[in-house]
């Protein structure tokens, strides 16, 4: 059997250091800029620059690899990564990317080497093949991907920092109350400051809390006034116009979705902090990143980490066919759970049904405790986006040490509930907000990570979009509060 091959490969690329790590960094970024790459995306939970994490990718030509990375460096430029299982003979494949400056700052060296072994006889291609056909192709595809950034990726992003105000179209509220108060108006995006990313949108997700901060009912994180319109919108997707000092990470033109605890995002250019911003898989279009993200991140937390739904788990759904209820319904299945939900016409029960809702309750005045103790005997867990109408159906479908996870009020505001009324059946109760699952980059890109992995491996589906322009976000709010749409809402700038 012949011994180790070795191939090594250099360049120098037109582009200062940390852009280039930018990209390299991530493991999980090759289907974005090398052409032989097809799909790619990170097993599990973890995060694409967690040393340890598994790739899983196609190439092109239909074989298939799982690589592990296994030391990442930031202060050296430097990460080293395995193949575990290829369809390719590659053996004991073994590859380290390392990056220096080059004096004038301005260029970066790429060193790019491995050692593997092969079958017998199959040397010499497999050393071309890994030569020429990854790492001399992988220089000239990075070379493009920086060069022209945003006019191939993300067509109408600019390709170079401007660090100049940008008009942006938005939509503003004077004074709280109805939907005909979403008034679209002109406005700046400043140039992003230290540690932010301004961002071209593509595509804006519209949430109920949306409408509770256009109503008023939120006053603290949305105030208004005629001299200062107060901005909804909690997510969107869309791309890197430029960034601040201080941001590593992103590039002009990379795609990108972002959620976070201040409003503004109905509008066509914003900046926002880069810790809530994460890099879009090619595989996921603007529209779905922007139905998906606040959603699927809420749908996440609520099932694995509050409500700890596992198989037999008697889950309650309210607004099962509604953005959140889909998803919800679709992953709670997948986890063995026994989904009882309601909604209030038999269209909606038809698409909860086909998300993975097993019972369907149809009521429009919220009256389901009866058919939930005769369904299953009560529900373990309760996710209520209802608010006050189910307060006292709730407690009645609740079983014996159930948990009612109240996250919204579509309804109206919960009236105050005394500790007492929890203590006939040892029930609990949590008042979540998505915001303190996300509170730091890592955890916003794993639970990110999650989402994309639950859409890969089917777990869950887009649900339905209802598709809005930015200026008729006023339609979009008057839809959503008749109660008569499914799925999820999202306004294209
Ligand atoms: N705390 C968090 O972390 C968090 C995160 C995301 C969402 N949420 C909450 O989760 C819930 C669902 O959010 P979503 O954005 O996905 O909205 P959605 O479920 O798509 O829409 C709301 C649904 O609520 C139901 N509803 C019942 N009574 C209503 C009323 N009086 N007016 C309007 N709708 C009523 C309707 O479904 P039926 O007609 O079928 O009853 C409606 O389709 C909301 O309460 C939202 O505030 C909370």
């Amino acid at each position: 059997m012949a011994g180790l091959q070795r191939v090594v490969r250099s360049t120098v690329i037109d582009a200062p250091i940390e852009r280039v790590w930018a990209v390299l960094r991530d493991f999980n970024s090759h289907d974005q800029w090398h052409e032989v790459v097809g799909q790619s995306r990170i097993e599990g939970s973890e995060r694409s620059d967690q040393v340890g994490c598994v790739r899983s990718f196609t190439l092109r030509d239909g074989n298939r690899i799982r690589e592990q990375l296994l030391t990442l460096s930031d202060t050296e430029h430097k990460s080293t990564y395995c193949i575990v299982e290829a369809t390719l003979p590659l053996q004991r494949y073994v590859a380290t990317v390392t990056l220096k400056p080059v004096t004038d700052g301005n260029r970066t060296f790429w060193h790019w080497e491995s050692t593997f072994a092969t079958p017998p006889g199959m040397e010499r291609e497999l050393r071309d093949t890994v030569a020429q056909g990854v790492y001399e192709a992988g220089f000239e595809n990075l070379r493009r991907h920086l060069r022209l950034g945003s006019d191939q990726r993300a067509p109408g992003a600019v390709a170079m920092p401007t660090a100049m105000p940008m008009p942006t179209r938005r939509i503003g509220v004077e004074r709280y109350g109805g939907p005909e108060e979403l008034r679209p108006q002109d406005g700046e995006a400043a140039a992003p400051r230290e540690g932010e990313v301004r961002i071209r949108q593509r595509a804006v997700g519209v949430n109920f809390l949306d409408v509770y901060l256009r109503r008023g009912w939120v006053p603290q994180m949305l105030p208004v006034s005629a001299a200062s319109p107060g901005v909804p919108g909690m997510e969107a997707a869309g791309a890197v116009v430029d960034v601040g000092a201080q941001v590593s990470g992103f590039l002009p033109g990379d795609r990108v979705a972002y959620l976070g605890p201040v409003p503004g995002a109905y509008c066509s250019v914003r900046c926002v902090p880069a810790e809530w911003v994460v890099r879009l898989p090619a595989a996921i279009e603007d529209d779905v990143a922007a139905a998906l993200l606040l959603k699927g991140i809420t749908a996440d937390y609520l099932l694995h980490d509050l409500g700890r739904v596992q198989r037999g788990t008697r889950l309650l759904v309210h607004a099962a066919a509604g953005g959140v209820g889909l998803l919800v319904c679709a992953w709670a299945r997948r986890l063995g759970a026994v989904v009882i939900g309601t909604v209030s016409s038999d269209e909606k029960a038809r698409v909860a049904r086909d998300y993975g809702c097993e019972h369907v309750i149809v009521t429009r005045d919220y009256r389901f405790a009866d058919a939930v103790q005769r369904t299953c005997g009560g529900a373990d867990v309760v996710i209520d986006g209802l608010g006050d109408a189910g307060r006292e159906e709730n407690l009645a479908a609740l079983a014996r040490r159930g948990h009612w996870i109240s996250l919204g009020q579509a309804s109206g505001p919960l009236t105050p509930l005394a500790p007492d009324a929890l203590v006939a059946k040892s029930l609990s109760f949590s008042r979540p907000v998505v915001f303190d699952y996300v509170s730091t980059q890592a955890q916003l890109a794993e639970r990110a990570q999650r989402v994309w992995n639950a859409l890969a491996d089917g777990a869950i589906r887009p649900p339905p979009i209802e598709r809005f322009s930015l200026e008729s976000a006023a339609q979009a709010h008057a839809r959503l509060e008749s109660r008569g749409s499914t799925g999820a809402l999202v306004l294209l700038p």
